[in-house]
């Protein structure tokens, strides 16, 4: 007989949440136990065919879960992950609050492909941010070969749809001033998703300045990034530096024309093409990666955390 895993969601109402319950409605041994809300508590939703009724977070039965996925707005979120830990239950925490970058404390990051021996028997794991995520993982082969020119700037232009900015009701993404039009927003190098990515890039002990401009597209869901990263040299072989580096990997899929949402939506994937820049007198490199913001980018690599730290198969449950 299958051992089934019980599961909780708080933020269940919220976008991430949402594709949360959806993909657990798919999971194998996962089951749904309770989801929670805070506006909305108490609305029944069909998720998965299944009628479920949002519950107040703090009725949350936290005792009777295995696992607790927190899709809770950053500040909330951290105090009830570390609720749910005190429960004896395994927690993933989506929002930013125990980041690296964000927190003293050394919770296991969860970028899958790049931090996966640190989630295998964790209790508590912090979700990357869905930018970090398409860039992170778009870096990391030039990263690990040390092929950036020490002390240069990586420019970082990605593109992001509306679900990236939650579901509360705010006037710049009323769908008049987001359709027909495309703008850049958190302009200055200023965006909260940063201090992860600096965290990560001193991990593999590089010495660069990143600089991230995010951009608002007039599309519900899907990241595109564009990274500009000076290299020593051009590899004879560009793509194989990526192709190597995640050989086995199922959710990267390394290409050779760029990547389009349309490739990536809906899937547990990223989608990285990588091209040499002509007409310049440095050599360097063009990485593209496409994500879907609330799979990839949120629900969908919580579960795959989860399938790692709970010594499951990794794909399960996972749109590919
Ligand atoms: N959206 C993305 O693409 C994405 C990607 C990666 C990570 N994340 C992270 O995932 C988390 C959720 O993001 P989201 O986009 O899904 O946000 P969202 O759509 O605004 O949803 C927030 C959820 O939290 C609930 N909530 C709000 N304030 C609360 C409070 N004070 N106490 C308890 N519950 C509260 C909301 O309930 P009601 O709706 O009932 O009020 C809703 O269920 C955030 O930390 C975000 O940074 C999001």
């Amino acid at each position: 007989m299958v051992h089934r895993i019980p599961v909780g969601v708080l933020g269940a109402s919220g976008y991430a949440g949402r594709e949360l319950c959806q993909l657990l409605s798919e999971h194998p041994v996962f089951d749904l136990t309770f989801a929670t809300a805070h506006e909305r508590r108490g609305e029944r939703v069909t998720v998965g065919g299944r009628e479920l009724q949002y519950l107040a977070t703090d009725d949350a039965p936290l005792g009777a879960a295995e696992l607790v996925f927190s899709a809770l707005p950053h500040g909330a979120s951290g105090p009830w992950v570390h609720r749910v830990v005190k429960e004896g239950a395994h927690a993933i925490d989506l929002s930013s609050d125990l980041r690296p970058g964000h927190s003293e404390l050394s919770v296991p990051y969860g970028l899958t492909e790049l931090t996966r021996p640190a989630l295998r028997g964790a209790s508590l794991v912090s979700n990357p941010g869905c930018y970090p995520t398409a860039t992170l993982i778009a870096l990391a082969p030039l990263l690990a070969e040390d092929l950036i020119v020490p002390g240069a700037m990586v420019t970082i232009d990605a593109a992001s749809g509306v679900t990236g900015a939650g579901n509360s009701p705010k006037a710049d993404l009323l769908f008049g001033e987001v359709t027909e039009n495309y703008r850049a927003y958190g302009v200055g190098n200023e965006h909260r998703h940063l201090p992860e990515m600096r965290a990560m890039v001193a991990e593999y002990g590089r010495d660069l300045d990143l600089l991230f401009t995010p951009h608002l597209l007039p599309v519900a869901r899907g990241i595109l990034a564009t990274l500009t990263v000076p290299v020593r040299y051009m590899p004879d072989d560009l793509l194989g530096v990526w192709r190597r580096h995640f050989a086995n990997e199922p959710f990267v899929e390394v290409v050779s024309s760029p990547p389009q949402l349309r490739d990536v939506v809906r899937r547990n994937v990223v989608r990285i093409s990588a091209h040499a820049v002509a007409h310049v007198r440095t050599p360097t490199v063009l990485v593209l990666a496409a994500i879907d913001n609330l799979v990839k980018g949120a629900a969908g690599q919580a579960i795959q955390n989860a399938n790692v730290m709970l010594g499951l198969t990794e794909t399960w449950g996972l749109p590919v």
